[in-house]
């Protein structure tokens, strides 16, 4: 059945339009422009603004375009002389207290009150008084500063937090003249989202703290680009000034984020200037990394490669890289190395669910706003694929229910249907009680909840569901997994698996996996074309897993070994194993932009491109080939690593060189034929689970530890992004009150989580967000590493030593 329209007459154009336009947006598809501010095209209208009035024939007054409901033989004028003297006068209203300090305002240039005021204002003000004057600027948080006599009260940037992120990261405050916006408590901005706000402010009222007073906007050369921070794959816009990226835009992507983004997308490319960018090799020698030319460099690695067996040498790493250099490299290793020991997966714990599954989204990420229930199991989308969540909170606001079941309290939690929170490790038993449709749900879970999600499956006709982390690396990970297949088999829909950061997905496709050729296909399968496009020596066999690359290096057997922009030492579950590793590795080749706790402890550190500083493509989560430009130019004498692993190949006498890489996308298309630029590659396939296995209870006494991931935290990349360290602050570890109480420690009070292993000093947090004798613990934190304290097979416990005046116990 056609939809029923309307046609109407705009300025004297004809345009028909469903039923239910707006004469707004009747206008705009009839090319007619009517000026706006308070309207913004992904919220619904308010009508705040009074800018977009036009005449209707028959209508008593000038209306309100945006809110206005286009109708049947309407006759619209936009350029009357009453609108035109209504624009006027409205821009002269606004203008009253407007402070007209365009020439220092960062919005010059990109303003919208600019534009309308040259475009429909009145040319003169009859307004002689002194101007509303405030002071200024005002610290909203780590990234937002508001100069408040700037704000012209459009409403839009509190409406994003309320609509589009269901964060409320913003209110106003006060009544008419007074009015002003601020955070609710004046507290700093509590939100993954603000950076949108000052993308959509119309003035320069909102400004980001990073960008302020630095460059004006004809000074910029903006260059598209992906995001490659936290794996979605955002469309973004680099704006480059002096060799600089100055500021990061989204760029509209309705596949991906729309036109959003999150405030690491934001924010967390300031690294790629920071002045500790590694810009020449290292060698060590007499103990010390000193510099080295890369001839230097280079025929250490090419003597000690010519040295080792094949076998003997392992890679791991390579969700950092773009998907050519990915592939470069594994054609390196494979094809001329002769080793088929390569994962990127580095944080995967040993028999944990993680390697069982391949990693990235089945469907498409613009199919979440049309689900009708969304099952996260062990996802947290506003800390881990934050533009996710803006995709599902579409999906909500159309009635679909969120069902989470996860140790720790989502903070979307307002949104979500039926919250079942659990212990760690019981995951898979509020599954069974989910599937089998009892109340009886584990200790600690709430049987209304489970009630409700109960209710809420029953009805589902286009359910996602979606398994992350916190579950697969979960003790019970393997059997949660198994549940939530056996869910979604109930459906007949994928499992989308939420894991991995950066271009994960393209590093498989490029085939960084032992199980895995390029193209993500099974090497049985592409066995015959990768020996005779890399040579009849070329490994096609299976190597180990990035847990068993670094328990073989620990035994010994791993003689070089590469960490591919990759920081093992922090992102392997389990941290002394990997010292022994270390340890016992002769030569350890870091390939990486900054000197992490991995290249510190290298024999050899070569210095890498960082992804801005390249031409390529990356994956997203689900599979969509995303285009990079080199907007920058990269530090000193860094390198992609596609021209490191031609350099090495040269050594070996081998001939590994492209001609950029187009040839090498090319080259990868004999192994995933639709590779395309702008589609998505098939998703990985799913692979058999073992048998159950009997759940280890965690070692010792004390409290269950949670590690898990959150967008802001202080590893060697997110450290230099200044505004990142600020948003992620200091170490922190989220207690139960119950807990925080009988250890007499109050939020923020300093304390020292002690395992088995080590120790990690935080400052608490205390909120009911888990049950009591757990603890969370987010990874990221260079100083205080998650993985110093679990051996990443066993949960482990640990004490909670209180370090303020008053603390006492330490068991729960
Ligand atoms: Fe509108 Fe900007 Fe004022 Fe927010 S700060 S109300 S977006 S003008
Ligand atoms: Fe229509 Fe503001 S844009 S009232």
């Amino acid at each position: 059945m056609s939809q029923p329209t309307v046609t109407l007459t705009i300025d004297g154009r004809t345009v028909t339009v469903p039923r239910g336009t707006t004469v707004y947006q009747a206008a705009r598809a009839a090319g007619v422009e009517i000026p706006i501010f308070c309207y913004h095209d992904r919220m619904p209208p308010l009508g705040a603004c009074r800018m977009c009035l036009v005449k209707v024939e028959k209508m008593p007054r000038l209306q309100t375009s945006c809110t206005l409901e286009a109708a049947d033989g309407m006759v619209v004028s936009t350029t009357a002389p009453e609108v035109v003297a209504g624009q006027r006068a409205i821009l002269e209203f606004l203008l009253i207290n407007h402070p007209l300090d365009c020439p220092i305002c960062d919005k010059g240039g990109e303003c919208p009150l600019q534009d309308q005021t040259v475009r429909f204002g009145p040319g003169r003000s009859r307004f002689v008084e002194a101007k509303r004057d405030f002071a200024k600027p005002v610290s909203l948080g780590p990234v937002l500063v508001l100069d408040r006599e700037r704000c012209i009260l459009c409403w839009r940037c509190v409406r994003f937090g309320e609509i589009v992120a269901g964060d409320d990261a913003l209110k106003g405050f006060e009544r008419g003249f007074r009015s002003e916006i601020n955070t609710p408590f004046t507290v700093p901005t509590q939100s993954k989202f603000i950076g949108n706000t000052i993308a959509i402010c119309p003035v320069g009222a909102l400004t980001a703290r990073p960008y302020r007073f630095v460059a004006r906007p004809w000074d910029n050369r903006p260059v598209p680009g992906a995001c490659t921070l936290c794996g979605v794959g955002c469309a973004v816009e680099f704006d480059v000034r002096d060799g600089r990226v100055v500021r990061v835009r989204a760029r509209e992507e309705p596949a991906v984020n729309d036109i959003w983004l999150c405030d690491l997308g934001f924010f967390g490319h300031a690294a790629v200037s920071h002045p500790d960018r590694l810009r020449t090799p290292l060698v060590r020698r007499d103990g010390l990394l000193v510099e080295a030319s890369w001839d230097e460099a280079l025929d250490v690695v090419a003597s000690r490669l010519r040295a080792a067996a094949p076998g003997r040498v392992a890679v791991l790493g390579g969700a950092r890289l773009t998907t050519e250099d990915a592939y470069v490299a594994v054609r390196f290793f494979r094809g001329v190395v002769g080793t088929p020991h390569l994962d990127h997966r580095v944080d995967a714990a040993p028999g944990g669910a993680s390697l069982l599954v391949g990693w990235g989204m089945r469907r498409p990420i613009a199919d979440l706003d049309r689900a009708d229930v969304v099952v996260l199991v062990g996802c947290d989308l506003t800390e881990e694929y934050p533009v996710l969540w803006l995709r599902c909170k579409r999906a909500v606001d159309r009635g679909a229910a969120v069902i989470a079941v996860t140790p720790r309290r989502l903070e979307i939690g307002r949104f979500v249907r039926a919250h079942l929170v659990h212990r760690f490790g019981d995951g898979a038993r509020v599954l069974d009680a989910l599937l089998a449709g009892t109340d009886s749900p584990p200790a600690g879970v709430d049987p209304a909840a489970l009630a409700a999600a109960v209710e809420a499956i029953r009805g589902a006709r286009s359910p996602v569901v979606m398994v992350g982390r916190l579950a697969l690396e979960a003790p019970d990970g393997v059997e949660i997994l198994r549940r939530v297949r056996d869910l979604a088999a109930r459906w007949g829909v994928p499992v989308d698996v939420l894991r991995g950061k950066g271009n994960a997905r393209g590093a498989a496709l490029a085939g960084l996996l032992p199980d895995a050729g390029p193209g993500g296909r099974p090497l049985d399968e592409v066995r015959e074309v990768l020996r005779s496009a890399w040579g009849s020596a070329a490994s096609a066999e299976v190597g180990w897993t990035a847990p068993e690359i670094v328990e073989r290096a620990a035994r010994g057997e791993v003689e070089v070994l590469f960490a591919l922009g990759a920081d093992p030492a922090s992102e392997v579950p389990d941290r002394s194993r990997w010292s022994d590793a270390r340890r016992r590795v002769s030569l350890l080749v870091a390939v990486d932009a900054f000197l992490s706790p991995t290249a510190r402890a290298a024999d050899v550190v070569l210095p890498a491109l960082m992804a801005p500083e390249k031409d390529g493509t990356v994956c997203g989560l689900d599979g969509r080939v995303h285009r990079l430009h080199a907007a920058v130019p990269g530090p000193g004498a860094a390198w992609a690593e596609a021209t490191i692993f031609s350099a090495l190949a040269d050594r070996l006498g081998r001939v590994l060189v492209y001609s950029g890489w187009e040839e090498i996308f090319d080259e990868m298309r004999a192994f995933a034929p639709s590779l395309a630029v702008g589609e998505r590659i098939p998703p990985p396939p799913d692979r058999p689970l073992p048998e159950p296995a009997p759940q280890e209870a965690p070692a010792g006494d004390g409290f269950v530890l949670i590690p898990g991931d959150v967008l802001f935290d202080r590893g060697a990349v997110t450290s230099r992004s200044p505004a990142i360290a600020e948003l992620a602050g200091e170490p922190w570890a989220l207690l139960h009150p119950a807990d925080a109480s009988r250890l007499g420690v109050a939020d923020g009070d300093p304390v020292v989580l002690r395992g088995e292993r080590g120790e990690a000093a935080v400052r608490a947090r205390v909120a009911p967000d888990i049950l009591p004798g757990q603890v969370f613990l987010p990874r990221g934190f260079d100083e205080a590493p998650a993985n110093a304290l679990a051996d990443g097979i066993r949960p482990a416990r640990v004490r909670i030593i209180p370090l303020a005046a008053g603390g006492s116990g330490g068991r729960p």
